[in-house]
């Protein structure tokens, strides 16, 4: 009676909340009602474009705020200029920079990211900024892309998975996450202009769905649209994407925001959904007499057209609504947090983020860890070691408070060993838009890393690729798929003069690996930010156990991924149009079904110890539709060391009416497990998840019939394949 009776009590209370937070959401949209009744013609289209670089006017006579935006994704960026790109020169900027989005989705933690969104919403919200600019959940389809590391990676349920809880705590803080660039942005090359032309079932299976999670699971409060165009139009004024798809579909009730510049017409852009300008061509009141800002898309044009009666003022009205809602929710808040920035809670979630992320690659004779307190020599070599990686890159480009580098990492904690250090090979300067070459003699800097190596007892060489333009930097994409800067030449001539060598690799890109036989280990390490150097240091020295997983294909060769395997056409298209011929095999979608074998696969990565998955079932053998498929699995540590492990979780369809992947994650778990220690581990995933989008009907479509489940750690490493059945 009395567990009926705390039932009963417990539904009314959350019928009661339920209740209240309706009331309260009509409440907002009277009061934004009332506001809006007060609003000249002018004051309302004002609100629509930017009046600076990275802001957009409020209504002073009201005491309506502006609304102040900053980049993003890893750290809040530093001030720029009212009407131009250059930095303002704030000495009060500086931030913590946290792992670029490649790593953090390295983690396949989602609590993780959750810290990550909590301390970046935070230093955002301190800074006062109202929204941030990210995070971007492109997919990672070829590994030129410029822009990949402030990406997700290449599946589509991880990155939905993993951007949903950064949304989330970003907008705790009264800060509003922008999700970017929305949709099909995969390249840099020609992004200001390509028409990318791809099937609705790429589109809304890999291509859309961590957008779809970002709004539905998230609530995230604003989009970016992106630069490119999608069958013809372009996607910042998209009938299909943002009237049909995100508005309707999925009941976006946020703004969307144009990339900088990605406007094209006023008239696509007032009707077809785009709700704020920024960035168009201007340099505000540097180039003409009159405010520039005043001559955007969104300004007079937009003004004029609705004079006219051409288009109607609902149209503004309905895009002034949505701003004020944002703001409701951010600068117009009552109840917002302070912020804070630069505390040491914030520098912990970076480099816990960081340590999880890094991914163990191959691990020979036990290379790794080294032992910290062992007298040896280390000979430290490569420009990586040395390079700050927050500067550079593009608009993620961040001032850090602190960047600690790979070799002062290692230097703090291996204070044993005598460290040697020679840059190897030079870059050159990060310089936006063009490539600047080193002036340093390549020769004299291999021949004195050769000597250093050859005296070493280990040798570590950081390399990869950095942030300068033509590498893993925004406006532009690699050439192939090659270590630059001569560091292949370079390596094969370390592996001869010393073969206790370890490669660590920092990038946010796969890159061919022509020495990888002949090294002994190979961690992947991203762009870490601010504490970079310890993290590494972390794993190296054993204090932290790697589990980080590939979030996205290494193929051996560049034409072994999908979407270069179709020429250039698919990528990157000829200068007017690509198409995305692979259609959805994507990633290890494509490696799998075409039996192309990766260099590393998708959701791969070793540990220091050893892991064992067993007694792998199902609740039940067969579901219906609207079902939760529950599996339960045992992981045990086998080994020496404390690690977690990733239980990965993918499905297919044999005889499929369609074209299928051969398999496709659904579900994945990261455990703690101690040495010598065994857990239970409990997945669930949707029946309906395992839809496909039928064209035919445009809508998901849920085949009957047998599936298989393969359970595993890594998508080539499985332990156990399972049948199910769907009625
Ligand atoms: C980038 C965006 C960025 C914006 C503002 C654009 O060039 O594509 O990601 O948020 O600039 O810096």
């Amino acid at each position: 009676m009395k567990r009926i009776t705390l039932g009963i009590v417990i539904l009314v209370l959350i019928w009661g909340k339920a209740v209240e937070a309706q009331a309260t959401a009509q409440g907002l949209e009277v009061r934004i009602d009332s506001i809006l009744a007060q609003l000249t013609l002018e004051e309302k289209i004002s609100m629509t474009h930017a009046q600076s670089k990275f802001s957009s006017p409020g209504v002073p006579r009201l005491g309506i705020p502006e609304i102040w935006m900053s980049d993003g994704p890893h750290g809040v960026r530093a001030e720029i200029n009212w009407d131009d790109w250059g930095y303002a020169g704030w000495t009060n900027d500086s931030i913590t920079a946290f792992p670029a989005l490649t790593c953090l989705a390295a983690t396949f933690n989602p609590e993780l990211s959750s810290q990550y969104g909590t301390a970046l919403g935070e230093e955002a919200r301190y800074r006062k900024k109202d929204i941030l600019l990210g995070p971007g959940v492109n997919i990672y389809r070829t590994p030129l892309n410029g822009r990949n590391f402030e990406y997700m990676g290449e599946d589509p349920f991880l990155a939905s998975t993993m951007v949903v809880p950064y949304i989330k705590a970003v907008q705790q803080n009264g800060v509003a996450a922008c999700l970017k660039h929305y949709a099909l942005n995969n390249q840099e090359l020609w992004r200001g202009h390509i028409n990318v032309e791809v099937s609705d079932r790429a589109l809304h299976e890999i291509y859309l769905p961590a957008y779809k999670a970002a709004v539905q699971e998230a609530g995230v409060w604003s989009v970016m649209g992106s630069y490119n165009q999608f069958r013809g139009q372009y996607c910042s004024h998209h009938e299909i994407l943002i009237n049909k798809i995100l508005k309707d579909d999925w009941a976006f009730d946020g703004v969307l925001i144009t990339d900088w510049g990605s406007a094209h017409d006023t008239r696509e852009a007032a009707l077809n959904g785009l709700d704020i300008e920024m960035g168009t061509g201007t340099n505000g009141l540097t180039t003409s007499t009159e405010n520039a800002y005043s001559y955007y898309y969104l300004a007079k044009p937009f003004r004029e057209l609705i004079e006219k009666g051409e288009i109607e003022e609902a149209v503004l009205d309905d895009k002034v609504r949505r701003i004020l809602r944002l703001m409701y929710r951010t600068n117009m808040s009552q109840n917002r947090p302070l912020g804070r920035m630069n505390n040491p809670e914030h520098l912990d979630v970076a480099r816990k983020v960081a340590g999880e992320g890094i991914v163990l690659l191959k691990n020979d004779e036990a290379f790794f860890p080294i032992n910290p307190d062992k007298k040896m020599t280390i000979a430290v070599i490569g420009e990586n070691a040395t390079r700050a990686m927050t500067v550079g890159g593009g608009s993620s480009e961040l001032k850090a408070k602190k960047e600690i580098s790979p070799l002062k990492g290692l230097q703090e904690r291996f204070t044993q060993a005598t460290i040697l250090h020679s840059m190897g090979y030079a870059s050159g300067p990060p310089a936006y838009g063009k490539v600047m070459p080193s002036i340093l003699d390549a020769d004299s800097l291999q021949k004195t890393a050769i000597r250093i190596a050859s005296k070493a007892d280990v040798v570590l060489y950081f390399g990869g690729l950095n942030k300068n333009h033509g590498q893993d930097c925004e406006g532009g994409d690699r050439k192939d798929m090659a270590l630059p800067f001569g560091q292949d030449e370079l390596l094969n001539k370390l592996i001869k003069a010393n073969r206790n060598i370890g490669v660590i690799l920092i990038s946010g890109n796969a890159v061919e690996m022509p020495w990888l036989p002949r090294i002994k280990g190979l961690i992947q390490a991203w762009y870490l930010g601010s504490e970079a150097g310890h993290a590494i240091a972390d794993v190296i020295s054993g204090d932290v156990n790697p589990s980080g997983k590939l979030p996205f294909s290494f193929p051996h060769i560049l034409v072994d991924n999908a979407a270069h395997h179709y020429g250039e056409l698919s990528y990157p298209g000829d200068g007017t149009n690509q198409y995305y011929k692979e259609d959805i095999l994507v990633g290890y979608r494509w490696h799998d079904t075409q039996k192309i074998k990766p260099l590393y696969a998708f959701g791969y990565g070793l540990s220091y110890t050893r892991f064992k998955l067993s007694r792998i079932k199902t609740d039940k053998s067969s579901y219906t539709a609207g079902d939760s498929v529950t599996l339960s699995c045992d992981v045990a540590n086998t080994g020496n060391t404390n690690g977690s492990e990733v239980v990965q979780v993918y499905v297919g369809k044999p005889n499929s009416k369609v074209k299928r992947a051969l398999k496709e994650l659904k579900a994945f778990r990261k455990v703690e497990i101690e040495k010598g220690k065994k857990v239970s581990v409990m997945l669930t995933f949707k029946t309906d998840n395992l839809a496909f989008y039928d064209e035919s009907i445009s809508r998901w479509n849920l085949e009957k019939g047998d599936y298989l489940l393969y359970v595993g750690n890594a998508s080539n490493n499985i332990t156990k394949e399972l049948k199910i059945n769907i009625k």
